[in-house]
């Protein structure tokens, strides 16, 4: 099975009564690569991970996961592969050694095996300290990553993380990086769900972007990049014809299309990654006489990638998990669907 790729899927689909949470996508993963599933809430991501890992059965489409037959070959697929979800399935109960054994046994392994493989798992994770204590007293990011200990216990050539790192901090979503880092240097295959951008950026080798059920945009984190038009300048002016002059001067600088929102004086750039932009930005002010109240250069994101491909921002309701107002990227796009 080593040219086969880890993951191949064609057509999934899957409808729960009205809603397409699946229409059709197809997906590819390579051995020993970090594939990231990039989209909104209710994309599908969930779904997709759901069908390839056998818990919940496709309408229509096929996939082989770890060379099997997603269909035929249920059991070997479900032998095959990990997954740490979005609902993490520790025992709270248990403490997480009791957690990492349990796993280890219901794998087929002895007592003597699982003992030695949970005990490996908890100092390679940072929990050895805490192994003996019950999970329900674990911090949020030790329970992400008991939950991730627990999904590579029988050493899966397949991992499927569910957004592993949403509801840490900083701190937490480092340490997850760096230890799916080193996964997937040992060659473990990773599917990663994920609303972080910046994430699947990092991490991934290769990006699918989801929206509503279908594939709405894929390639490396680079080519993704540069379709999207790089980084995005960011300013704010006194609303009216000022903001319009101003996306007027600016537009030679944009490796893009200016999004101007007029009446709330605020104007959204995508720039390519140059050192030269900034002197040529002011320059170009001074010679308008324009001023900003507000200006900065940030990395794209979610938000960014949908405004781009489908001309709308992401769903509001994604807002409330990140702490952020729903009008988060209230900017009305001058064109739509830019590519
Ligand atoms: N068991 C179910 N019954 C009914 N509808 C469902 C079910 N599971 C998912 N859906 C719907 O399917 C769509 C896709 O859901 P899914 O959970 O796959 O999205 P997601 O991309 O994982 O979202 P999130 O980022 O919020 O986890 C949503 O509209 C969701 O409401
Ligand atoms: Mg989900």
């Amino acid at each position: 099975m080593d040219d086969q790729p880890a993951i191949w899927a064609e057509g999934l689909t899957k409808r729960f009564g009205h809603v397409r949470a699946l229409d059709g996508v197809d997906l590819e993963l390579a051995t020993g690569r970090l594939l990231g599933l990039l989209g909104p809430n209710g994309a599908g991501k969930t779904t997709a991970v759901r069908i390839l890992t056998t818990l919940l059965r496709p309408d229509a489409g096929h996939a082989r996961v770890a060379g099997f037959d997603l269909r035929k070959e249920r059991d070997l697929v479900r032998r095959h592969v990990g997954l740490s979800g979005q609902f993490a399935a520790v025992d709270s109960y248990l403490s997480g050694r009791e957690n990492l054994v349990m796993v280890g046994r219901l794998t087929g392994m002895t007592r003597r095996a699982a003992h030695a493989r949970a005990d490996e798992l908890l100092g390679r994770f940072g929990l050895g300290e805490v192994a003996g204590r019950q999970a329900r007293t674990y911090s949020g990011g030790m329970r992400r990553r008991l939950d991730l200990a627990a999904s590579v216990v029988g050493a899966p050539p397949v991992l499927f993380l569910d957004e592993p790192t949403t509801g840490l901090d900083p701190h937490g979503r480092l340490e997850l990086w760096a230890q799916l880092e080193e996964l997937t240097g040992q060659g473990t295959s990773v599917l990663l769900t994920t609303q972080y951008l910046e994430e699947a950026d990092r991490l991934a080798h290769d990006i699918v972007v989801i929206d509503r059920g279908s594939v709405i945009a894929e390639g490396t984190p680079e080519q993704l990049k540069r379709q999207l038009g790089g980084d995005r300048l960011e300013l704010r002016t006194t609303p009216g014809p000022q903001a319009q002059q101003l996306a007027n001067v600016l537009a030679s600088l944009g490796s893009g299309p200016p999004m101007l929102d007029a009446a709330a004086g605020r104007l959204v750039l995508p720039v390519s990654d140059d050192p030269s932009l900034l002197p040529r930005l002011v320059a170009l002010m001074a010679d308008a006489g324009l001023s900003v109240s507000d200006l900065s250069l940030r990395r794209l994101t979610l938000d960014d990638v949908f405004l781009a491909l489908t001309g709308r921002p992401t769903t509001p309701d994604r807002s409330r998990d990140r702490g952020v107002q729903s009008d988060d990227f209230a900017v009305s796009p001058t064109t739509k669907g830019a590519r």
